[in-house]
């Protein structure tokens, strides 16, 4: 008799919705402060509101790769230089944020085989499509189908995200959006993809590969859906954050009151207490140990051999931390005269470009070459005329040497250089290689391994708000926001 009571109590209770509902996580560490860090902390904070504490452990510097360095009294940007129009929550970042967007500055490009300029833009567009119609015929017109689908396909995420869906792997997310070709694109090469479609080899070798080596280094092997995003980059359309890129994650950090660390953080360890796992996070500030304790652990920071190491200890079972290498790629700023010359124009008050991209050669010192704009540019702003000194950016596999830098450079005042480990090195795809994992421990989140699948500011920014909407729908249990499939109808018909 009294256990029925106890139970009828019991349903009243839960009829009424008297129960308590899950306590919310106490405490958050984010590990690393580039776009990734600080939109998932920003995200985070949004989803469990502004009681959680969230600490943001940065070993270097807040912005990572989005980065300034300042030549002559004038800042300009020396990592990541530029946003596609189609990337939206950059967008929301810059208008939540009051930043401005700075559109580029119209120039003109033209691609250097190691020996001649084999395609010069011209100022007239029309004239630009005449050519590589004229050169490539329908090859042109394929690949910009294929990018055009590839990118429609990925902008599908942000309604999806929109409605809080989220994906336990990259895999998942990617299937989610195009199907298995979708995820197929992780794994074929942008050169047998083009193939696939009947893009011509030449088109390939002379265009293709010029600008997949001036976006990553690397050749035509690189996986197709790595391309095809910087592909659509080389389509135009490109902006910057007035005031460097890098405002981003100091903006998102200081609006969600995210308490920054300049720490390094040395080991992630399991902490068994009664009721929830706890993570403790051991970190090394300037020379000083230290560790704190959390209920969820994002990692935001690339785990790559030339990185700080980070090491996940005692684990049951453990964690197979997903090391990769990394591919570096050197960037010097170099103010200075550029030697016309090199490229076939004797006199350099003919020199009309504004970017040279290099294709996939050996004799090739150089990925790319590109005059660059200050991070600040007034409405009037007009490049300097090209026999007058400016600000370039090279790009290249290994620092120049003076011997190369006086054959690229008629003369230059300063060079800095910085090396980047930069993106991940792809290597060869074909050989079916699975994405790392996004989730590592139970309340362990691995963020930056979607670089595998695409590495951008918006690929990021976008790993950023699934791991935010995984971790919170997982830690409410709400599968049904899970790995949903066919999310594209599902979404048309609750509209
Ligand atoms: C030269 C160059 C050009 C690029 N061009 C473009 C472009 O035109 N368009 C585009 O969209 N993308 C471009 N990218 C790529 C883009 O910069 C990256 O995809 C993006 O910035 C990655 O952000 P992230 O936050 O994921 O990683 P990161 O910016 O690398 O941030 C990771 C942070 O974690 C910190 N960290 C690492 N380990 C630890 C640790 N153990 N403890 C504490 N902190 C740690 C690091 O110091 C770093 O600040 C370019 C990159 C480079 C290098
Ligand atoms: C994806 O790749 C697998 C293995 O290579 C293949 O069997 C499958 O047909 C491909 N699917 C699509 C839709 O391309
Ligand atoms: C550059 O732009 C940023 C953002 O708009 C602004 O805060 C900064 O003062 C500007 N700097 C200069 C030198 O104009
Ligand atoms: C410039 O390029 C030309 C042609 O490659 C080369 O002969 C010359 O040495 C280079 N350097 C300078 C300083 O002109």
């Amino acid at each position: 008799m009294t256990t029925l009571i106890l139970l009828a109590a019991g349903l009243l209770q839960l009829c009424a919705g008297n129960q308590e509902p899950p306590p919310l996580p106490d405490r958050i560490a984010v590990v690393g402060a580039g776009i990734g860090g600080s939109a998932v902390t920003y995200f985070l904070q949004q989803q469990f509101g502004p009681q959680v504490q969230i600490d943001v452990y940065e070993a270097d510097r807040v912005g990572g790769r989005l980065a300034t360095l300042t030549v002559n009294n004038q800042q300009y940007e020396s990592g990541s230089p530029s946003i596609h129009s189609l990337n939206l929550h950059m967008q929301d970042f810059v208008k939540l944020l009051g930043l401005k967007q700075r559109r580029e500055v119209a120039g003109r490009s033209a691609i250097y085989n190691g020996d001649q300029l084999v395609l010069e833009e011209t100022d007239w567009y029309l004239l630009n499509l005449f050519r590589l119609w004229w050169h490539y015929g329908i090859s042109f017109l394929r690949l910009q189908m294929w990018v055009e689908e590839a990118m429609e396909k990925f902008m599908r995420i942000y309604k999806y995200q929109a409605h809080e869906y989220a994906f336990s792997s990259t895999e998942e997310l990617l299937r989610s959006l195009g199907g298995e070709h979708f995820v197929n694109m992780t794994q074929k090469s942008v050169a047998e993809s083009l193939l696939g479609i009947g893009v011509s080899q030449r088109f390939i070798d002379d265009v293709i590969s010029a600008v997949v080596k001036a976006n990553y280094g690397q050749s035509v092997a690189i996986p197709a859906l790595v391309g095809a995003m910087s592909l659509a980059g080389a389509q135009g359309n490109m902006w910057a954050v007035e005031g460097g890129n890098k405002l981003v994650c100091s903006g998102l950090l200081k609006l969600s009151k995210a308490n920054v660390l300049h720490a390094k953080v040395t080991a992630i360890s399991p902490h068994t207490s009664e009721k929830n796992p706890l993570y403790e996070v051991h970190y090394d500030q300037e020379g000083a140990r230290g560790s704190e304790l959390y209920n969820l652990v994002i990692v935001a920071a690339p785990l790559h051999k030339s990185g700080y190491q980070i090491s996940f200890s005692n684990f049951q079972p453990p964690i197979q931390a997903p090391v990769h290498s990394y591919h570096r790629v050197v960037t010097s700023i170099v103010h200075g005269y550029l030697n016309a010359s090199y490229f076939g124009f004797p006199d350099p008050k003919l020199f009309p470009f504004t970017s040279v991209l290099s294709t996939d050669s050996p004799d090739s010192i150089f990925h790319s070459l590109e005059n660059l704009c200050p991070i600040n540019v007034s409405v009037g702003f007009r490049r300097k005329p090209p026999q007058e000194a400016a600000v370039w950016r090279v790009l290249s596999p290994r620092p120049l040497d003076r011997r190369e830098l006086k054959t690229l450079f008629k003369s230059y005042y300063s060079v800095q250089v910085i090396e980047w480990q930069a993106f991940p090195s792809y290597g060869s795809s074909g050989s079916s290689r699975p994405l790392p994992p996004i989730i590592l421990h139970d309340g362990v989140y691995y963020l930056s391994g979607v670089e595998w699948a695409a590495t951008s500011v918006e690929m990021s920014s976008v790993a950023a708000k699934n791991v935010a909407l995984l971790a919170f729908n997982r830690w409410f249990e709400r599968t049904g926001k899970i790995d949903q499939q066919d999310l594209l109808h599902k979404l048309k018909t609750e509209l």
